[in-house]
């Protein structure tokens, strides 16, 4: 018999080792700050009294993001993974959420669209691999954050989303490695962070322009050039993808950015997703 609970903090160690699983590099930190913004908006499958499945939810205001679903191997195809979604679906449609997001894997798209989701566009997905050379560990077109609240005010003005809570809690954990770029006032932000997996990911990215957005990607494959890259980009920003063709990175297998609700369009100056779970 399947129960679904609401994500406990003790039920984080076990949602990141199914992530370990699947390889996707998450670390508990990522979970503990979905359960900080949104204590009900994570769930957990239990089958038989053990834990079976995962599912987790962001809200940026009146928008909010699906992922990390995730069924133990040997309980998948016993539609666990289905009521994990209805449950998720329920919690945010009673918070009045205008869309719901997702970045799907192709395996999962045809459950996503009987459950409401339609197709918006490919969410992709690139890698670069680190090189040897020298790095120049200080690059002087860019600056680490000082102030974060000029980045909230920044990702609001340019994407309409109120990321504020979100980008709070990351950047108070990122802000050695969030750049920013500026003439006068800010003009670009990229935030970068560790990975479970040892890749340093980039993302989120924006940016006024695509020549700022490359001057930011410059600054980080020149200072962290030796490591592995990666970062995902809506594929209807050509500007940004043109970015991280120019700068090395080759493409990863994508995801379809689906949408529940209504479609909205913010994407215009996003030069890097957050990832694939917060979209
Ligand atoms: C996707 C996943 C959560 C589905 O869980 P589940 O409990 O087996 O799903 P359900 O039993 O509710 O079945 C729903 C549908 O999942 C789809 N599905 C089956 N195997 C799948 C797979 N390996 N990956 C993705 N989707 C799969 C099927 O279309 C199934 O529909 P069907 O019964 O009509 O064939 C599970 O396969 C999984 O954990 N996959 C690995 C992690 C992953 O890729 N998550 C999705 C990220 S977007």
């Amino acid at each position: 018999m399947v129960t679904i609970k609401q994500m406990e903090k003790s039920d984080i160690a076990y949602a990141k080792s199914l992530t370990d699983i699947e390889g996707w590099g998450h670390l508990e930190e990522d979970f503990e700050r979905f359960l900080s913004l949104d204590p009900a908006g994570c769930y957990v499958a239990w089958y038989d009294g053990e834990r079976a499945g995962i599912v987790t939810s962001v809200s940026y205001g009146d928008r909010a993001f699906l992922g990390n679903l995730i069924v133990r191997k040997d309980r998948r195809g016993m539609g666990i993974g289905v009521k994990l979604m209805e449950e998720a679906i329920g919690h945010l449609d009673r918070r009045r959420m205008k869309t719901i997001e997702l970045d799907g894997v192709f395996k999962a798209v045809q459950t996503y669209r009987l459950l409401g989701f339609k197709d918006k566009y490919l969410s992709l997905r690139f890698a670069r691999q680190a090189s040897e050379g020298s790095f120049n560990k200080e690059p002087n077109s860019v600056e680490c954050v000082q102030d974060i609240e000029e980045i909230l005010s920044f990702d609001r003005q340019k994407t309409g989303i109120d990321r504020k809570d979100f980008l709070m809690d990351l950047l108070n954990g990122q802000a050695d490695t969030t750049y920013i770029s500026r003439q006068r006032d800010i003009c670009g932000y990229v935030v970068t962070r560790e990975r479970e997996t040892g890749v340093l990911h980039i993302g989120p990215m924006v940016a006024g322009d695509a020549s700022t957005a490359s001057d930011l990607m410059t600054a980080i494959c020149a200072k962290h050039g030796d490591r592995n890259l990666t970062i995902g980009v809506p594929c209807i920003h050509t500007a940004a993808v043109s970015v991280v063709m120019k700068h090395g990175f080759l493409h990863r297998p994508p995801s379809l950015r689906m949408f529940r609700g209504s479609r909205m369009e913010y994407e215009r100056n996003v030069y890097a997703i957050v990832s694939a779970d917060a979209g």
